[in-house]
């Protein structure tokens, strides 16, 4: 900590904001300091581009839905019998209540693609790479809070596709062996979905998931700032041997501001428009931003022919549908191929291989013995939990997809191409051919990142120059 400070002396005839300046600094050291550590002296890489204004979008979206959040709840009524028509009372009489609330339910959808872009820069630049770990991890961990606060927060408006939403996903949850029923009935207070379900839900989406996630948000900020950020060249710009000005700063980073404050304000003005654009003219977005079955009360006795979640979940639930009893053999034949390579392969003891072999046939076992529903549900968690370990399954020599062989491009825009096929099977009713599409997609999406430790390393990397570049993308 901080020990005592002499006070900084000004002189009587300093100006009026200079004093002020002074006044406030020797009483609050602590903000002048970290407005130093975290802007005028955090040097960042001059070469960031397009795909670095996410981030700040990323902090202005939830500054908007919070403020937001707080005004609709100033009007909402979290009670089963009254919630439905609390949001068209918001959206019909409460002044300006309509933009608040289209600014809350556009900024949950804009939330999601800012996060999900900002992720995506992640996997180009192999941001995630040492000494950044941890600023990944919090990003996956916020990742999840986010995918937990929007599901709590669809809930709230009590219509028919909140209700049966929420039915079928905490159902999920009772598809656990043994513990299942306990844990669902738990999660809804209720042997449906109820009014205890809507309040819990209501507390959570208010108050402990904005928490976490504004804890989550200063870590990965404060753990960014303390390894440095990465650039689209991914050549760290800090550290021993790097070129310097005669302060000590690197000559490869400009400040944060005004640089990139006045690059970030740029990014903003351009997000607004958008923003602004959606919500004034296309504010359901064509039933992907509000479905249109939620504008009809929830009716528990009137189940909809066809449950969608949002957009920004149907990736993830189309794996969840692709686990059908069939698709557990392709799953098994694949827990066989990857036993079968760690033992007639791999060099390891052999103990090591008695163990894969035990491993592998216990998990055969419980494979055919659990329900499909249940390995769908580990399918459709393991889709994020396996991000996790991203910064350990990229072992490629080069960090940034710029130096890396030609053909690693190729293969991120096929994860990317079936990550919206299974988006948008996501949101389509079940069919025959939508199935086999999204179980061979499922495959991709697990095969891409548990492969990675072979492919990452296949091919040769373009040389790596010792500075940093300037070219535009
Ligand atoms: C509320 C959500 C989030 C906020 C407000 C946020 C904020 C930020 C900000 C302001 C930066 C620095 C500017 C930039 O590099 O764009 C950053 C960097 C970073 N974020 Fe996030 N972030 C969020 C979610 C995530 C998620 C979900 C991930 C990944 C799973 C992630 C991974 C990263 C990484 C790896 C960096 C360092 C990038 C580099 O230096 O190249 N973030 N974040």
């Amino acid at each position: 900590m901080a020990a005592y400070r002499e006070f900084k002396e000004i002189s009587p005839n300093a100006s009026a904001g200079a004093k002020l300046t002074n006044w406030l600094e020797n009483r609050f050291p602590t903000a002048f300091d970290a407005y130093k550590v975290h802007m005028s002296e955090y040097y960042a890489p001059k070469n960031f581009n397009f795909w670095y204004i996410f981030g700040s979008l990323a902090l202005l979206v939830l500054v908007i839905q919070i403020v937001t959040g707080i005004f609709l709840v100033m009007n909402y009524k979290p009670d089963a019998a009254k919630a439905f028509e609390s949001v068209e009372y918001i959206m019909r009489d409460v002044p300006w209540g309509w933009l608040i609330r289209y600014m809350h339910s556009t900024g949950a959808s804009a939330f999601f693609i800012v996060v999900y872009l900002h992720m995506f820069r992640g996997l180009l630049y192999g941001s995630y790479r040492k000494p950044r770990e941890l600023v990944w991890i919090f990003g996956c961990a916020i990742f999840l809070a986010l995918m937990a606060e929007a599901f709590m927060g669809y809930l709230l408006p009590w219509g028919q596709m909140s209700y049966w939403g929420a039915q079928v996903i905490v159902n999920l949850f009772s598809a656990i062996p043994f513990v299942g029923p306990d844990l669902a009935l738990l999660i809804r207070g209720d042997y449906v979905v109820g009014d205890a379900t809507l309040n819990r839900f209501f507390s959570f989406h208010v108050i402990a998931v904005p928490l976490v996630l504004l804890g989550l948000v200063v870590a990965h900020l404060l753990a960014l700032h303390d390894v440095g950020s990465n650039n689209p060249d991914g050549i760290e710009i800090k550290g021993p041997g790097k070129p310097v000005d005669d302060k000590g700063h690197p000559l490869d980073g400009v400040p944060f501001h005004p640089y990139y404050t006045v690059h970030d304000i740029f990014g903003v003005s351009i997000f607004l428009f958008i923003f602004s654009a959606v919500i004034f003219f296309a504010p359901e977005f064509g039933g992907y931003f509000l479905e249109y079955n939620n504008f009809i009360p929830a009716d528990p006795l009137k189940t909809p022919n066809h449950i969608a979640p949002v957009w920004y979940f149907t990736p993830f639930y189309s794996m969840l549908r692709a686990i059908t009893s069939e698709m557990m053999y392709a799953l098994i034949a694949c827990v066989v191929l990857g036993a079968g390579y760690g033992v007639l392969k791999a060099k390891l003891p052999g103990f090591i291989k008695g163990g894969i072999v035990v491993g592998a046939a216990v998990v055969i076992a419980l494979m055919l013995s659990i329900d499909a529903k249940f390995w769908g549900v580990v399918v459709m968690g393991g889709a994020v939990i396996i991000l996790f370990f991203l910064p350990w399954l990229d072992c490629s020599p080069a960090r940034s997809i710029r130096y890396r062989p030609g053909w690693h491009k190729w293969l991120y825009a096929i994860f990317v191409v079936w990550f919206v096929v299974l988006a948008y099977l996501g949101t389509q009713a079940p069919s025959p051919v939508g199935e086999r599409v999204s179980q061979v997609g499922t495959l991709f999406y697990f095969g891409f990142f548990l492969l990675m430790p072979w492919w990452t390393r296949l091919g040769t990397p373009k040389p790596v120059p010792d500075r940093v570049t300037f070219k535009s993308h």
